[in-house]
């Protein structure tokens, strides 16, 4: 049962978030994916991802964009977006919506919805057609999300989790 989150506010991040983003990476990535993997490969995909060098090497590349959504006197979720190259399927400039995750506790609050619409609002703004993402194809719950939101599948990809190979679907939606 989500809580109520009451006023929730997204900021846009710098260097000075690298602690919390590190954090909060690493909480919801095995929040989500923890109950399907192995605990060895959980830990290292999170020392390699979510580790402060990590995102720090992150925050420096201009490409990349990350906002984080509070409340509740806490940081409850964030996004990562990515301006990338051609993507094929996709015919204009192209964004990258590499991460949405939002704590379990704030899941099914308006929390995921303001920062999808930071997401596109900031594609726009950078002159993109697209907003494009790759989501496993068994997160039923991401899934439905996107549906609503109005993203089309246009491709499938893989993702490599330790020794697992899933298979993901590429959505777009035209911004
Ligand atoms: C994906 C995510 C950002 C969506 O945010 P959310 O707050 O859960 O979004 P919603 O509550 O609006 O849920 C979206 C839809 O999922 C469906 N849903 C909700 N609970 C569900 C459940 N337990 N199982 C399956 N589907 C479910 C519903 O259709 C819901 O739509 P509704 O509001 O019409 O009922 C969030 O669930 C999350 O952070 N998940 C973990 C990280 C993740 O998987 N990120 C995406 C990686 S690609």
């Amino acid at each position: 049962m989500a809580v109520d989150v009451i006023a929730p506010k997204i900021i846009a991040c710098s260097w000075k978030h690298q602690a919390l983003l590190a954090e909060l990476g690493a909480s919801t990535f095995y929040e989500t994916y923890s109950d399907q993997n192995s605990e060895e490969d959980m830990r290292s995909y999170i020392a390699k991802t979510y580790s402060l060098t990590a995102i720090e090497n992150n925050l420096a590349e201009s490409a990349v964009s990350y906002f984080v959504a509070y409340g509740n006197e806490k940081d409850l979720g964030y996004v990562k977006l990515q301006e990338v190259e051609a993507i094929d399927g996709l015919n204009g400039k192209t964004i990258e919506l590499e991460k949405i995750y939002v704590r379990k506790e704030a899941q099914g609050s308006q929390v995921a919805k303001m920062l999808m619409d930071t997401a596109i609002a900031y594609g726009k703004s950078k002159g993109n057609k697209f907003l494009y993402l790759g989501v496993w194809q068994e997160n039923y719950r991401a899934l439905a999300f996107y549906k609503k939101i109005g993203f089309e599948q246009f491709g499938t990809r893989q993702f490599q989790l330790g020794e697992r190979i899933c298979d993901d679907f590429l959505l777009k939606l035209e911004l």
